[in-house]
């Protein structure tokens, strides 16, 4: 009796770690991110559940901190409001509009790139956030040998718990 009760404390303690770690995995991948390259490029993504059937229904503005980065105004594009921090650096997908894909590419990724980004679509009153992360290329090194080193942390991890069952 003892013992089921027992088990059966560590099977509830198991469902309440296996529900938080659920939680936290979840409100992690809730915010969409991209990486990209000092002087490469990155496609920011926004898109629409709604298709559209006329190109002059769709305007969609994309910002950052209320500073203009690129506007679809019914269909077409508009630099003209654009801060000169993004002139010639952003390109649009106007054959994927009417499918409701309004992704943005930033190139000639810079350190101050990174950051929050948001894309207004106005006719469905949706806004998207995505969050811009911005690495230089020596770094892609480091974080090769990061993952190289995986295999030894899980070797780690699974002769501990094998010490555990045994003692
Ligand atoms: C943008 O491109 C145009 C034409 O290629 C060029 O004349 C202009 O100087 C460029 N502006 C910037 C800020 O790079
Ligand atoms: C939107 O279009 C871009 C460019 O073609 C593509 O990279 C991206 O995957 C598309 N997104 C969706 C959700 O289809």
């Amino acid at each position: 009796m003892e013992f089921c009760q027992k088990s059966g404390n560590v099977r509830r303690r198991g469902l309440f770690y296996f529900l938080l770690v659920f939680l936290l995995i979840n409100e992690v991948s809730l915010q969409e991110s991209v990486e990209g390259f000092i002087g490469g490029s990155a496609v920011l993504p926004c898109s629409s559940e709604k298709h559209q059937l006329k190109l002059e229904d769709i305007s969609v503005l994309w910002r950052r901190n209320s500073l203009s980065v690129y506007d679809i105004i019914e269909g077409k594009d508009s630099v003209k409001a654009q801060d000169p921090a993004y002139k010639n650096r952003t390109e649009t997908f106007p054959e994927e509009y009417l499918n409701g894909n309004f992704s943005l590419k930033l190139n000639d990724l810079q350190h101050n790139d990174a950051g929050k980004y948001k894309c207004f679509i106005t006719q469905d009153s949706v806004i998207k956030s995505v969050q811009l992360f911005i690495k230089e290329r020596q770094k892609m090194h480091s974080t090769n040998e990061g993952s190289n080193q995986k295999p030894e942390t899980i070797v780690m991890i699974i002769s501990t718990l094998c010490i555990g069952i045994i003692f």
